[in-house]
């Protein structure tokens, strides 16, 4: 039976029908609220508003639970690859065997770039950030490899294009960045060991692929996969709306997460943790700068806008690095910090009342740091990962009979009317 919620305004009732989604989640449908009414609602931050009915990631907050296309995040994570889940979630449904190696076959076709990309790196100052570079080097990828929006099957290889373009162009980055030669991706190695492979290859000491490492990096990434509206995702959507190429929809994405309340989380994490240990701060000052009011400062790595309990990504990022360090037979200091830190978090009163809890970047500077990655490219590491997410998303967008061009409307506060007053007068 179809479900209506009535609203009463200025003494007029309104029905608005209710739209149920597959887990039961309910919406009242206000599209037709202004024309009716003369009301809009007001929802900064969009923590109420649904902005469009999805079948690609699945999050439950109270419950902590998190599935791409219906499969549980624990279970991609164990069972999965980066490649495969990338599939899943961009086209719906897991690869065959035949798919799976076309796909393989395409990404080391797609994984080298123009050599005239390579011009832009050089001109970049030392110290750009690899998130400016990334998202810039995206945008250019336009004039190289144009998209032809009206051929599924072009459009299937622009999407492999990206995936595996992007991680070779965030290799040549930090190789450039750090004045060392550019390594090329290598035909006989997968998705994550070549990316490996093009960080740290030397000439004086090959890099010797580390199969932990590489699953390591492979659960790293799905982790990161998808997130359903997030603050990256909706820029993509938003973006994407205004029937802009992908290449600058996505650009747009790794714009909005390089944020530290976003993506750039992972590395404001570690800055934290390196607080603790080198500066003297201690977990009680921590703790008591966080909940301090006047202080900008926040936990960060902790709370999140949808889970209200622990970000299920979270969990299996803290057993991934509680595996991963002793069998690299790596110590890391900030590993004891963290531990500490989330214990007295987690019996502090200020973050049980607002059920704050650790959410995936907490864990994921710790798990980076154990595979080599510098500082700087924690949140560039996270853009790779997310980048299935965001095509699956914008896939979804523009096919979507419902959608329309992103422009929401605003409660004006400002003044009623100003007489213009001439400079001279002023
Ligand atoms: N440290 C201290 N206080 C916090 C924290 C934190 N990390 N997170 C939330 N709070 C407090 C807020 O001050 C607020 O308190 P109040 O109700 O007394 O004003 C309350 O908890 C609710 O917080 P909001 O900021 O309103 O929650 P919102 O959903 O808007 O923000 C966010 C979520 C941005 C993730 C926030 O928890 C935060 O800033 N966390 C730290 C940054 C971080 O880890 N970001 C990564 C998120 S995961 C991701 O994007 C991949």
């Amino acid at each position: 039976m179809k479900e209506y919620a009535k609203l009463v305004i200025d003494g007029k009732e309104l029905t608005l029908p209710v739209i149920e989604g597959s887990q039961g989640e309910k919406a009242i449908d206000i599209r037709k609220l202004r024309q009716e009414t003369g009301y809009i609602t007001y929802d900064p931050g969009f923590g109420n508003t649904g902005t469009c009915r999805s079948t690609i990631t699945y999050m439950d907050g109270e419950k902590g639970i998190l599935r791409y296309r219906g499969i549980p995040i624990e279970v991609l994570a164990e069972r999965s690859t980066f490649v495969e889940t990338a599939f899943l979630l961009i086209t719906g449904k897991l690869p065959t065997r035949d798919e799976l190696t076309k796909t393989s076959v395409y990404l080391n076709d797609f994984s080298p770039i123009h050599e005239n990309m390579k011009a832009f790196y050089q001109n970049y100052p030392p110290k750009a950030h690899p998130m400016g570079i990334l998202s810039a080097m995206v945008n250019a990828m336009r004039s190289f490899y144009p998209e032809l929006i009206d051929i599924e099957e072009e459009m299937n290889k622009t999407y492999l294009r990206l995936i595996s373009k992007i991680r070779t162009m965030a290799a040549m980055a930090y190789r450039i960045s750090k004045g060392e030669r550019v390594v090329y991706p290598r035909p006989d190695l997968c998705y994550c060991a070549n990316f490996l492979n093009m960080m740290f290859d030397n000439v004086v000491i090959p890099y010797k692929v580390d199969e932990d490492v590489v699953r390591a990096l492979n659960v790293f990434w799905i982790l990161h996969a998808d997130h359903e509206q997030n603050c990256s995702t909706t820029a993509v959507r938003v973006v994407g709306s205004g029937k802009v190429n992908i290449y600058a929809t996505i650009s747009a994405g790794i714009s909005a997460l390089w944020g530290p309340l976003h993506g750039g989380a992972n590395q404001a994490v570690i800055n934290m943790f390196e607080r603790i240990h080198n500066d003297g701060l201690t977990i009680k000052e921590c703790l008591a700068k966080a909940k301090d009011k006047n202080d900008p400062f926040r936990l960060m790595g902790f709370g999140h806008r949808v889970y209200k309990t622990y970000d299920p990504r979270a969990i299996i990022m803290k057993k991934m690095v509680d595996v991963i360090l002793p069998k690299l037979k790596r110590r890391d200091p900030l590993l004891d910090i963290a531990r500490r830190l989330e214990e007295a978090a987690l019996e502090d009163s200020y973050f049980k009342d607002k059920n704050l809890y650790p959410n995936v970047d907490f864990y994921s500077g710790i798990a980076l740091r154990a595979m080599g990655i510098p500082t700087n490219m924690f949140t560039v590491m996270f853009a790779i990962g997310r980048l299935p997410g965001w095509i699956a998303q914008w896939k979804e967008d523009v096919a979507d009979p419902e959608m329309k061009i992103s422009r929401p409307r605003q409660i004006y506060t400002g003044t009623k009317l100003q007489e213009y007053i001439p400079i001279d007068e002023r």
